[in-house]
């Protein structure tokens, strides 16, 4: 299985997850893109979603499921999103795609949180995958030295804007022994909207598609 089909069976098996009737929260990114193909296909019967990004909102329009505003939607049985590194203790690493403010806000407001990701995602530490770190433009020299203090070697994400206004440090060259601890330290700097570690809050399920199949870590 090549990684575009990785990415097809696990959004297919993600399916399984989704509650008809209740809207459901959807994520960003390639393998999410694959999900809302394989939902649209598949009618599910589900009033609306709540989206983590525009680029997604614009594809579950396209594929004709209304997109609502989380505000009005309330609290979500489920969500469904990638990731770009994951631990098999469902700690992971996201922002690849820059809508990590989203992505965290739509998880935090939901029940259950489904990843979905090819086993090129899992690794045992996280930190490989640059750290995404979205900042207020004013803070993001301040930020970055902060960053290089905790060992981390930031780089400005050029010429990106994200949904919300702001710009994206990636913070290469850390390891990441203790995720939910760097989540709150870099996430209580000032200037800081969000850091891409998904610790403190992790999935609740991770599917992984490799050649062996789907695994499913709960
Ligand atoms: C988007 O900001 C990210 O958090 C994505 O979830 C992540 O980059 C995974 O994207 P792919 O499915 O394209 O690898």
């Amino acid at each position: 299985m090549d990684q575009q089909q990785a990415k097809h069976a696990v959004a297919q098996a993600a399916l399984k997850y989704v509650v008809p009737g209740e809207v459901l929260g959807v994520g960003t990114g390639s393998t999410v893109n694959c999900f809302i193909d394989a939902l649209a296909a598949a009618h599910v019967d589900i009033p609306a979603a709540v989206s983590s990004s525009e680029a997604s909102r614009v594809r579950l329009v396209a594929a004709g499921i209304l997109v609502r505003d989380l505000n009005e939607a309330g609290t979500l049985s489920v969500y469904v999103d990638g990731a770009d590194e994951a631990t098999p203790a469902r700690q992971l690493v996201k922002g690849g795609g820059g809508a990590l403010t989203r992505e965290k806000i739509v998880a935090a407001a939901s029940r259950k949180f489904v990843c979905i990701v090819d086993e090129s995602k899992l690794v045992k530490v996280l930190g490989a995958f640059p750290l995404p770190v979205e900042v207020i433009p004013m803070a993001r020299s301040y930020v970055a030295r902060q960053l290089v203090a905790l060992g981390g070697q930031p780089r400005l994400r050029d010429g990106f804007t994200t949904d919300n206004g702001n710009q994206i440090l990636d913070v290469a060259g850390l390891s990441i022994t203790d995720p939910s601890a760097l989540e709150t330290r870099i996430g209580m700097l000032a200037g800081v909207v969000t850091v891409g570690l998904f610790s403190r809050r992790p999935a609740d399920v991770l599917l992984v598609a490799g050649s062996a199949g789907i695994r499913e870590i709960r």
